[in-house]
């Protein structure tokens, strides 16, 4: 069996959250547009998320936009000890199409997007602020960085996190600030951003994977499921939670926000944290994608 195992993770020097997190998004209309339909059970999802033990919760401004922070602050404020919110700015939408949509970087929006942030969600200083992407082109990526050090600087964000960067730009934002989590897409078959993962456990440096249980949705999950059901049946588990624990076992600063609607799933994937996978089972699953 694996021995390193914590289900507790702490970001930064003083940021300790369980390593399972909740990821909030799918709580807004269709396409990520508007208010989500069920408000009261909206509110009585996020509450169950934390009964059930979670005390990290993934949203953006842009979810919504600004609908996702409203409902969180909605259900949750005042907030208990311990509970972490961590929010993103620099992404728009142009209207509701998901695809129109683009970035932008410079300093008076990338200030007044965490300004407003922090004053939707109720708080005077963002716990852990994320550049939600790398893309503006309206200024170069390192005054976007030099942005959310002045931020953190006059304490408006404690942490400073960055979203769907490559290897290389967490090296060059290192060498501006210190950066205290990455966040992107990663799941057993989506591996594009294992450079990332790497880099970061090299800084030592927690990764957050998004859509992090997430199998292919046409034929080519059979080959998935010859490998996963076997391993999940053996240690009685669904296989939403195998494949978060398959995420747990492969870094121990790894840190999931699966999302979901459904208290019932909510409460499931939190309990992956207890799932314990031995070696072969890890490697069995890394190896059913090559990773660059
Ligand atoms: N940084 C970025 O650019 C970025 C991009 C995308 C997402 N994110 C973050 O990552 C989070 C996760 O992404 P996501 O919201 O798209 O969710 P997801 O984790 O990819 O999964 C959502 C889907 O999985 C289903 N699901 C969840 N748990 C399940 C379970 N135990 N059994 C069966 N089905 C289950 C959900 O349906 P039910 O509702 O029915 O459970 C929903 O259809 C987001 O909430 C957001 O915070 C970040």
């Amino acid at each position: 069996m694996s021995t390193e195992f914590s289900q507790a993770i702490t970001i930064g020097s003083d940021l300790t959250v369980n390593r399972l997190g909740y990821g909030a998004m799918q709580l807004t209309g269709l396409k990520v547009w508007g208010e989500y339909p069920d408000r009261e059970g909206g509110i009585e999802l996020l509450k169950a998320v934390l009964e059930i033990g979670y005390n990290y919760i993934d949203t953006a401004d842009t979810y919504g936009p600004f609908t996702n922070e409203q409902l969180i602050h909605d259900a949750l404020h005042p907030y208990p000890e311990g509970l972490v919110i961590v929010s993103k700015g620099g992404l728009v939408r142009g209207g509701p199409e998901y695809e129109d949509r683009d970035a932008v970087g410079n300093r008076i929006y990338l200030r007044q997007a965490a300004f407003t942030s922090a004053r939707r969600l109720g708080v005077d200083a963002i716990d852990l602020y994320y550049l939600h992407t790398p893309e503006a082109k309206d200024v170069p990526f390192e005054q976007q960085i030099e942005t959310l050090a002045e931020l953190k600087a006059e304490g408006v964000i404690k942490h400073i996190g960055l979203s769907n960067i490559s290897a290389e730009q967490l090296g060059a934002a290192q060498r501006i600030t210190e950066i205290d989590i990455v966040t992107a897409h990663y799941n057993i078959y989506v591996r594009d951003n294992a450079p990332l993962l790497r880099a970061a456990i090299e800084a030592g440096i927690p990764f957050s994977p998004w859509h992090p249980a997430a199998l292919p949705k046409d034929d080519s999950v059979a080959r998935f499921l010859n490998v996963l059901e076997p391993i999940a049946q053996k240690h009685e588990v669904s296989v939403p939670q195998l494949a978060l624990s398959w995420q747990l076992h492969r870094y121990d600063k790894m840190l999931p926000i699966p999302g979901t609607t459904s208290i019932e799933h909510a409460r499931g994937n939190f309990a992956a944290l207890t799932v314990r996978l031995a070696d072969d089972e890890v490697a069995a699953i890394t190896n059913l994608v090559p990773e660059q």
